[in-house]
């Protein structure tokens, strides 16, 4: 099957249910848009939030969202998407990223951090906003290195934002004795849950509709079929839709029926 004529088939201008959206493009469901809100207060406020939320909920394009509509001339953005690297990478990404060559000893790095982070805010003028990715993966180390960072100022308010994105475990994990001094300082907490049926219905036309087809393509049992296997989650809606689509061009179908989806359905859980 090639692609082209999947496309022709459908007549689609674009593949729908891409990971390549543009920010102006994406569905501004409830979730999203209140974590984008969010993760807005939080830089404005040079505030420390946790968003939360399964895989493929949409963590990750919130936060682009977010930093799409900011002043890059005013804004620092980091963005650590890698939390394997260890606490030494994160602060190696910091120093390197704000145009430092990272410091080879340990006691000498974390200053050098710290003062490149300063720098950036008290010289440049810049609000620096620090996202980690994955964060639910940061070893207790990353954990307490980033949270020394953002404890710089004699006063409670942080040199920067701090955005941690992250699955549920991070938000146990954060609870957890260990890190109260990061947990009591967080200012914002928020959970991406899954898309409502009427919104699984509009999030498909939103991307059909960018696709070139604004009339009806999935029918409606197939919709809420695909709504409850992936529970609302924006990936597994996506990826789901995909073999739904390949599975009635394959039958010759012009419409994706419920049999479509099922098919769909039972190739996703055999993977
Ligand atoms: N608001 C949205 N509009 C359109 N597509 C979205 C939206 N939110 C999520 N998606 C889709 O879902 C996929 C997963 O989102 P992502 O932010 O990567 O999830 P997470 O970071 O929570 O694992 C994205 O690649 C995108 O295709
Ligand atoms: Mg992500």
């Amino acid at each position: 099957m090639s692609i082209d004529r999947l496309r022709s088939h459908y007549g689609f201008s674009r593949m729908p249910f891409g990971k390549d959206l543009a920010p102006g493009m994406l569905h501004a469901h409830d979730a999203h848009a209140q974590a984008v809100a969010r993760i807005q207060w939080c830089i404005s406020e040079q505030a420390i939030g946790v968003i939360s939320g399964e895989c493929g909920a949409g963590k990750t394009v919130a936060a682009r969202a977010a930093v799409a509509g900011l002043d890059a001339s005013r804004h620092t953005v980091l963005y650590l998407g890698t939390p394997g690297v260890g606490l030494r990478g994160i602060y190696g990404l910091i120093v390197t990223r704000l145009g430092g060559t990272p410091r080879f000893h340990h006691a000498a790095l974390i200053p050098q951090a710290q003062e490149l982070l300063a720098a950036e805010a008290s010289e440049r003028g810049k609000r620096v906003l620090l996202i980690c990715d994955e964060a639910h993966l940061l070893d207790a180390e990353s954990l307490e290195g980033i949270r020394c960072l953002s404890n710089l100022g004699m006063d409670q308010t942080a040199p920067f934002c701090l955005l941690l994105l992250g699955q549920p475990t991070l938000r146990h994990r954060l609870r957890q004795g260990a890190f109260a001094a990061l947990d009591q300082r967080i200012a914002v907490r928020y959970t991406i849950g899954g898309l409502t049926p009427a919104e699984t219905t509009s999030y498909v036309q939103h991307h059909l509709a960018l696709a070139g087809r604004s009339d009806t393509l999935f029918s409606d049992d197939a919709v809420a079929l695909i709504h409850e296997v992936s529970r609302g989650l924006p990936r597994q809606v996506n990826n789901l839709a995909i073999s739904a689509l390949i599975a009635a061009f394959a039958a010759n179908k012009a419409i994706v029926d419920e049999s479509a989806a099922r098919a769909a359905v039972a190739e996703s859980s055999t993977e």
